[in-house]
This record gives structure tokens, sequence and C-alpha cells, in this order.
């Protein structure tokens, strides 16, 4: 029996995930499609996003009666972030006879080589991709072929996009416009009856953070899929810090949010897929790095967006590549990141309450009182200092002489 798993937020599910699971089960010659909801996050997003248990019924209306599609509610039961292995893996152990394929959107596929336990993943299932937002079969079958170097059996299909979006459906239900078309029959009386998606999800108190979620979309739903929880929950902690120090520093609030997002992104990964990501794009790391493992998840997190993810922004880059070592020279966005790394609502060490306030009043300070006790904490555990680290603070210090000095 040829099973494939499609997952996703479903936030609703929509007529286009309908018509990719149908065309990729004809093309593929599969006996069934399994739905999968992911589980409610554990920061919420959105004001206005469906429980998990609306997303569930939603997938179970759109399957209705016919015998291609599955329902399941494994990763809302896990609850928290799931990792695509664990679901593989358990789905090898309820159908143990079943060869297992995995549907991902073209921006997923893209990254499935950094997933967590990919190697766990290739073994269980054959990876299956679709063109979508701008990124052609070309690039998919480019990837495909890395993929493969490292044991996946992957399969590109050439359908094309339907223009159908959760976010567009959710704004059409807000503005009171019809759903014809758009979802399947049913899951609109579902929505109408559950009064689903009649809050803006841009107008909470927290109004502008819940816009910059909505715009970084994809990016949170790429690290819920690749963070632990608890990471997850951090990630989003400082994304909504940086965001908060941006517009107190004058720096660009949605740049600093998208960066805070990302800054972790390769943070649970393991070595091993850090290092392979450094290898597959050149990047040679000098003897201080190679001695301090906890620099390489920003290394490889600075290559991972600009290369797979596509940011072409060099300022959030560098604000991931810096984020754990800073450097002199620092642009303003990077500062942000580094300092909200160091206070997210997310952190407890003894000093940081004074962090805080200093974050707050006077960054330059704050700068300084970071290194100062990063510098002072590597010493203290006897390990090695990046120069990075080393020249920023150096930089600071000589800023800070030269502005005591009486002229
Ligand atoms: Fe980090
Ligand atoms: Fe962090």
């Amino acid at each position: 029996m040829k099973i494939a798993v499609f997952g996703g937020a479903f936030d609703p599910i929509h007529l286009g995930h309908i018509r990719l699971a149908r065309e990729s089960a004809r093309r593929l010659d599969l006996d069934r499609i399994m739905l999968i909801p992911s589980s409610v996050p554990p920061h919420k997003l959105r004001r206005d996003m469906a429980a998990a248990n609306d997303r569930l019924e939603m997938c179970r209306i759109a399957a209705g009666n016919d015998p291609l599609f599955m329902v399941s509610d494994i990763e809302i039961k896990r609850g928290g972030a799931s990792f695509t292995a664990d679901t593989l893996e358990e789905l090898g152990r309820l159908y143990p006879d079943a060869e297992l394929y995995l549907i991902t959107g073209a921006d997923m596929f893209l990254t499935l080589g950094t997933w967590n336990r990919f190697e766990e993943i290739a073994k269980r299932a054959v990876l299956c991709s679709v063109p979508r937002d701008g990124v052609g079969g070309d690039r998919l079958r480019e990837y495909a072929a890395v993929l493969e170097k490292r044991g996946a059996r992957c399969i590109i299909l050439d359908i094309t996009e339907t223009a159908v979006s959760s976010t567009e459906i959710r704004r059409r239900i807000l503005a009171g416009e019809s759903l014809d078309g758009l979802v399947p029959p049913g899951v609109e009386e579902y929505i109408n009856s559950r009064g689903l998606y009649r809050v803006n999800g841009d107008s909470s108190g927290n109004g502008k953070s819940v816009g910059f979620a909505e715009s970084n979309k994809a990016f949170i739903e790429m690290i819920r899929g690749r963070l632990t929880p608890q990471r997850f929950c951090h990630s989003m902690a400082v994304a909504e810090q940086a965001a908060r120090l941006a517009e107190l520093y004058g720096a660009d609030p949605q740049k600093a949010y998208t960066a805070g997002v990302l800054h972790d992104i390769m943070k649970d990964v393991g070595a091993k897929a850090q290092l392979q990501i450094l290898d597959d794009f050149g990047i040679i790391l000098g003897n201080a790095e190679k001695a301090l493992p906890g620099c390489w998840h920003a290394i490889s997190g600075a290559v991972f967006i600009e290369q797979i993810l596509g940011v072409n922004d060099r300022d959030i880059i560098n604000a991931v590549r810096y984020h754990t070592t800073a450097r002199a020279g620092m642009s303003l966005l990077e500062e942000t990141i580094y300092l909200a790394d160091f206070t997210s609502s997310d952190r407890d060490y003894p000093d940081v309450d004074e962090m805080r306030r200093l974050a707050e009043s006077d960054r330059r300070e704050a700068m300084l009182y970071a290194l100062s006790y990063t510098i002072r904490d590597l010493v203290d555990r006897g390990s090695v200092i990046h120069p990075d680290a080393i020249h920023a603070y150096n930089e600071r210090i000589a800023d800070k002489s030269k502005t005591n000095i009486p002229v």
C-alpha cells in the first residue's frame, strides 16, 4: 500500500490542498493520502488562528467519504512542535507494510536536507514536491540530486500551482466575501457555524508584532518544524524583543523581527548538519571557530537563510551570523539582535534585569555589559574566545575611553 503524508497548518484546508493531493495520488498511484494538521503552536501566532480541533474537523469534512483520504491527529495529539521524523516513525509502526511518501511544498522541500534526523526521514519516505511560489521544477530537481546523494529518493511532480491560499480565505471571511470555489463543500458552513476567522489577525493588543508574525509566517512555520518547542518559544520571544528594541534604537522593526525569528534556525539540527551546510557552500571555519561549536549554528544559520531560504538582505544575514560572537563595526540591526537574544522574555540568568534595563536605556552600555559578561563567562569556563568577540569588546572600550578624554 502506498500512503502519502501531507502535513500543514490547514488553517483552513482549501481546494488547492485537495487538488494537489488528488493530482499527486493520480501520478504516483497512491492508495491513501494522510492529511496531518500540525499541532497548536506553543506560542499563538495569530489571534484568528483556528483551534487544532477545528482545523482537524475541517480536514475531516474536506476528506468526506473519499477513501483516498485519511485524517490523522498524530501531531495534534503529540502537541508542541512536531518533527517529521517522529511522525514517519510512528506511521511506520502503525503501517509496517506501507510504502510512505512525504509531500512537501517547494519552500519546505528546499530545506529538507537540514531537517531534524534527515537520514531517518529519507530512509522512511519517498520525498515529493511540486513547484510553487516562484520555485521552479528545475531548482527542485537540482536540490533533489543533492538529497539523493545522501540516500534520499525524490520525486518532483510538475503540477501547476492553484491560486488559493489560506491567507486569502481568511481575508475574504473577514471582508464578508464568498468562499465559492475556494474551500471543499461543508468547510465554509463549518467556518460560519463556528465563527472562525472573524477576528482580524492584525488587530490584537500586540498589533504590530502580530502583523510581523503574519508577514513572517513562512519562516515561523519553518522554525516550528526545525526547533524544539522551547527553542521555538525562545526564537519567537527574541523576535518580539528585537522588534521592540529596534523601535527604541531607530532600526527597522520588521527586519529585526525577521532576524529574530531566524537567528537560531540551525540550533537544533546537530553539529553534523551544521558542518554539512558549511561544507556544501564552501565555508571554511577558522581555528577559533573550529574550537567553538557554540557558534556553528550562527554561521551555518546565516548560510542557510541566504542560500536556501533566499534571504538577500545582508543586514539580516549578518545579524544572524554575528548573534553569538558579535564583532567590531556592528550595524544597528546586528546589535539589536545581539541584545534581543540576551533580553528576550524567556531569558533567566542572574543579571537579566540589569541587562534589560540597560538594553532599553543605553544601547552602547548594554553592548559593553553583554560582551563583558560573555567574555568573563568564557574565561571562567576555560573556553576559547572568538576573536570577533574580543574585537567587539576592544572597539567599545576604546570608544569609551576616547569619549572620556577631556579635550
Ligand atoms: Fe543562538
Ligand atoms: Fe538565541
